[in-house]
């Protein structure tokens, strides 16, 4: 772990370098113990980061995964759009496994609110779009495009405002009237704006000394703490370089995240890429490498490949090495975390993709090794196969596999 935390250096960003679900949660709970500051960037409640610690389940839907370690600093950045009542549930959830967050929470002022009426758009732009067109994107349905539209129309609320009127229900009822009206004109939805104004004032109650300004991150910094940045969605699903329309509505790249935390891009000292062995994705969208039937539903139902935030089954693939090659040059990743070795345990065969065109992928089939890797925490007690498979992807892109994932608990992890 030393020399690993040597060559991180001070400020980390743990990426996602597929569809999302690699297991970045898993990394951030691993590393979280050495540093000072665990900042989520962008993104909200669509994220879904489990982690396993002695046996017990822990799910993240906007707090990062590496909230459980005592004494550290919480920062959520900017880039976020929150859902007050998610947050306080999950700031409860934490309370009743014994970890009070709230003392050691900071919540920049610049991030968004996410209203329940941001979720019923999310849902009626989906039914307009499946009705004129017959497809979906396949969003969450956690509000996170209208939340993002509002916030670039400036018709967003940040949680910086709620200073201004939270003690003020008048106040915050005219700013909440005016919204409603034009959601409804544009959408159609109603908006209780009673309801509304209930969860703000609670969040705004428990939480009022918790939001901070933009700059805290920065004064962190100057005082040369350490930084482990927790990327949400992941490098196929950001908005510009993603598989548009069929991505997020944030920038989920390490360029992304030091925006998203209102950080200089240079103060980046490593970027960890986190990839599955295989890959999946929820949603719709262009996959080259999935496989449906039985390979698919036996990668699924090993890997139990089902959705932390909607429980839908995700679809199943192999690893395509052109995309980890593009998430490793856009993101300026230094190291990998390969997670999920153990899931191919009984593959007699790996196909990888190496190549894609018009859509189609072409594969090399690397031979399986055909034995529990489960829990092993020692490259040099892999199979030799397990280790040729590791190496096959660090010599096509160019960069070193750190961390294997060979389990869901949080000693389940070789690290190099
Ligand atoms: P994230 O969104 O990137 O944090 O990933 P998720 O938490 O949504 O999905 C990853 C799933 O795989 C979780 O259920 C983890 O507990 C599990 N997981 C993570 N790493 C490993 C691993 O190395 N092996 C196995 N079998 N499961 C893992
Ligand atoms: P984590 O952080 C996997 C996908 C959705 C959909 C698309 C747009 O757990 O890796 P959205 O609700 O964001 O408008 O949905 O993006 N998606 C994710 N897929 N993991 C995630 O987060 C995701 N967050 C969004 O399935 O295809
Ligand atoms: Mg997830």
């Amino acid at each position: 772990m030393q020399q690993l935390l040597e060559s991180l250096g001070p400020v980390t960003a743990v990426i996602g370098a597929q569809w999302g679900d690699e297991g970045k949660g898993k990394a951030i709970d691993l590393l979280a113990e050495h540093f000072d500051v665990i900042a989520r960037a962008c993104g909200g409640a669509n994220a879904g980061h489990t982690i396993v610690v002695q046996g017990k389940k822990h799910v993240f839907h906007l707090l990062p995964a590496g909230s459980l370690h005592e004494n550290k600093t919480v920062f959520l950045g900017s880039g976020m759009v929150i859902h007050l009542p998610t947050l306080l549930e999950e700031i409860e959830t934490l309370r009743q496994a014994g970890v009070d967050i709230v003392p050691r929470l900071r919540l920049s002022e610049g991030a968004h609110i996410v209203f329940d009426y941001h979720k019923d758009i999310d849902g009626v732009t989906e039914e307009r779009r499946a009705k004129a067109t017959g497809g979906k994107i396949g969003t969450t349905k956690r509000g996170i495009g209208p939340a993002y539209t509002d916030k670039a129309a400036r018709t967003g609320m940040r949680l910086g405002d709620l200073k201004s009127f939270g003690a003020s229900s008048a106040a915050l009822r005219k700013e909440l009237g005016w919204r409603a009206k034009l959601a409804n004109a544009q959408f159609g939805v109603f908006i209780d704006t009673k309801k509304e104004e209930q969860h703000l004032l609670q969040a705004w109650e428990l939480l009022r000394d918790r939001i901070v300004p933009m700059r805290t991150i920065l004064d962190d910094l100057d005082k040369k703490k350490r930084i482990l940045i927790e990327g949400a969605q992941a490098t196929l699903l950001d908005l510009d370089h993603g598989t548009y329309p069929f991505v997020t509505s944030s920038f989920t790249t390490a360029a992304g995240a030091m925006q998203g935390l209102g950080l200089p891009p240079r103060a980046l000292t490593s970027c960890i890429g986190v990839a599955k062995a295989y890959c999946t994705r929820v949603g719709e969208g262009i996959f080259p490498t999935e496989v449906e039937g039985e390979t698919g539903d036996r990668l699924r139902e090993r890997g139990g490949e089902y959705g932390a935030t909607t429980g839908r089954p995700r679809r199943c693939g192999w690893l395509a090495l052109d995309d980890l090659d593009y998430a490793a040059r856009l993101n300026g990743c230094t190291h990998w975390n390969i997670t999920k070795l153990d899931v191919l345990d009984e593959e007699a065969e790996i196909p990888v993709g190496v190549a894609t065109e018009n859509g189609k992928a072409t594969f090399e089939k690397l031979s399986g090794w055909k034995s529990p890797t489960r829990g092993m925490r020692d490259f040099a007690t892999l199979p030799a196969k397990a280790q040729e498979f590791i190496r096959f992807i660090e010599g096509r892109t160019k960069v070193p596999v750190a961390l294997i994932g060979t389990g869901p608990g949080r000693e389940e992890m070789i690290i190099r």
